[in-house]
């Protein structure tokens, strides 16, 4: 029998509570940017109400600010050797588990925390699942504001196209880390590790929105509210144009 239709914000929250059963007691976990981290954040804040204890360390201000309104103990990346677990969301999601993220703006600080955990599990709405990246959404690429233009220059060479994001006022967009986002078109990638490389290898640029070989698994919730897990091996060896 179809159940019938949630509301994405009815679906994030049952999304949220499955990804919250990733935490145990005493762990450090990795608390992602954006709709969908922002509900498991809220649903952890909960559980922080309940008597459940962990650490969190945040890969925004944003998302900083959230989990301290919940009471959720929190340290920075610099504190922790290491973290047990990631909860972040994504842009897009390859049947591999690669991904395209930084929509939001926080790619950078998200990557940084995600490489540090032991594991990754990447929470989305069903809709994010693609067969190959750059269906949906623009490629993010940060870099650093001085010279941008050149640098966009360098990346439309690669053959993707990029747009300077701007925030409402119209000025450039800035990360967390004082950075701007170039949105680069790319069209569906045949080889995201290939394209990866090449724009990590560009003198301006910090990192970009391809997260490749990093997510251990993926919970993805459809319309009706119905769970997905898939699990990958994480890939042995930095694919991710380090
Ligand atoms: C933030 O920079 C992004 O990487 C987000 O994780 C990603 O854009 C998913 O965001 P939503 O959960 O809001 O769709």
């Amino acid at each position: 029998m179809i159940s019938a239709m949630m509301e994405l914000s009815d679906r994030l929250k049952t999304l949220a509570r499955a990804a919250a059963d990733e935490v145990e007691p005493d762990m450090v976990v990795g608390l992602g940017s954006g709709s969908t981290s922002d509900a498991v954040v809220r649903e952890l804040g909960r559980r922080v109400g309940e008597g459940l204890r962990f650490t969190g360390v945040a890969t925004s201000e944003r998302t900083a600010a959230l989990a301290s309104s919940f009471g959720i103990p929190l340290r920075t990346m610099d504190d922790v050797e290491t973290l047990d677990l990631c909860l972040d969301g994504a842009d897009e999601i390859d049947p591999a588990l690669n991904l395209i993220k930084g929509r939001g703006g926080a790619l950078l600080w998200e990557k940084v925390v995600a490489a540090r955990a032991r594991r990754f599990v990447v929470v989305a709405a069903s809709a994010k699942l693609v067969p190959q990246l750059g269906v949906r959404m623009p490629l993010p690429v940060e870099v650093i504001p001085f010279g941008w233009h050149h640098t966009a220059t360098a990346l439309s060479a690669l053959a993707i196209a990029p747009v300077l994001r701007r925030g409402e006022a119209g000025t450039p967009f800035l990360t967390d880390g004082g950075h701007y986002i170039l949105d680069c078109i790319t069209g569906p990638m045949a080889d995201c590790v290939d394209l990866a490389t090449r724009i990590k290898a560009l003198t301006g640029v910090v990192d970009h929105g391809l997260f490749i070989g990093m997510a251990n698994r993926s919970m993805t919730v459809d319309q009706h509210g119905e769970i997905t897990t898939i699990d990958c091996r994480r890939n042995s060896g930095a694919t991710n144009g380090d």
